[in-house]
């Protein structure tokens, strides 16, 4: 299918290199799926795929950071309003409620910009209306990189005992109201427990894990010895994960 331009038509900025953008589109999708995203640097359209963050139906919205030296990011990242985007119309990728078998409680894990397809999925009845319980962990280097606290703390607010909103700081010390470590330590050191009261739990949960590679592996062992497995569509398990590099 051809690309085709969408127009940025919204630059939210929580932190230095960090950003939710908005094109003028929307498309048809599956909460979790992703868009590639490109732009033509020196005749070369350079592609890179992007976690769609608002809802179905929404007009696009993606959490994107700036890779150091990346060679989309800083591009895409410096753009004015009114710019121009690309746009590979057809979403994909299979990290979707779809393929995620019924459990009690889910939770979301992500690093960084992960959390996106976790908001979207938010946005949607469908985890409202499947699980008792939603946890959310997004674990940052600086507070000020825990984007969409307020819309989390809200809809804690508006589901009572729903859903629990942990955000996990690893580099500032002395932040407040966050837990400090990685999300990996949390679990490891017991906070996670005593903030939700117990761990996932192969007979009742099921996990989603987004974002840093080192993150995934490191939280799919921590969870394996407690006896969850990686759910695929032959053996369904209780981990489904989405690896952004
Ligand atoms: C399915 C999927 C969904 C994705 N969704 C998002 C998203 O919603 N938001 C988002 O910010 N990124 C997301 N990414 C990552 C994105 O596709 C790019 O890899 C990233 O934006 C870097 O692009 P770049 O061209 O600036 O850097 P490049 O020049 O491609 O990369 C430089 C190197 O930086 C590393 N790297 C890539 N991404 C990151 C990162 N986020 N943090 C630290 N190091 C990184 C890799 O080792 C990479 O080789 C997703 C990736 C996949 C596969
Ligand atoms: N140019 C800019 O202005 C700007 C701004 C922000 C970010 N950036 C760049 O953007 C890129 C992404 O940065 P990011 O901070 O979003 O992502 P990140 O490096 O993946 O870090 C996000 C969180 O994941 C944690 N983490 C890393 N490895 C882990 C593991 N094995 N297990 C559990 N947790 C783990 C980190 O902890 P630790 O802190 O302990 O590693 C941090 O808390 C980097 O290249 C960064 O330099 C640039």
């Amino acid at each position: 299918m051809a690309w085709e331009e969408a127009t940025l038509e919204h630059k939210h900025k929580w932190d230095e290199g960090l950003y939710t953008l908005r094109l003028d589109r929307t498309l048809d999708f599956e909460s979790g799926q992703f868009v590639n995203l490109g732009v033509v640097i020196e005749g070369k359209r350079v592609k890179r795929a992007y976690s769609i963050g608002s809802a179905p139906g929404e007009k696009l919205e993606f959490f994107i950071v700036e890779v150091d030296n990346g060679a989309l990011t800083p591009r895409v990242l410096a753009q004015p309003l009114g710019s121009k985007v690309l746009v590979n119309p057809r979403p994909a990728g299979f990290f979707t409620l779809k393929w995620v078998p019924d459990a009690r409680d889910l939770w979301l894990v992500s690093s960084g910009t992960g959390l996106a397809p976790y908001i979207s999925m938010l946005r949607t009845p469908e985890p409202w209306r499947r699980f008792e319980r939603i946890i959310v962990l997004n674990g940052v280097r600086y507070a000020a990189q825990l984007g969409y606290g307020d819309e989390l703390r809200g809809w804690a607010e508006q589901h009572p005992g729903r859903l629990v909103y942990v955000p996990v700081v690893s580099r500032e010390p002395e932040a407040q109201g966050v837990v400090h470590g990685r999300v990996t330590t949390a679990l490891e050191d017991g906070t996670l427990e005593k903030i939700v009261g117990r761990l996932p739990d192969p007979d009742e949960d099921h996990a989603m894990l987004c974002g840093n590679p080192a993150m995934l592996d490191d939280m799919q062992a921590l969870l394996e010895q407690r006896g969850l497995m990686v759910n695929r569509r032959k053996k369904p398990g209780h981990i489904t994960v989405e690896r952004y590099w």
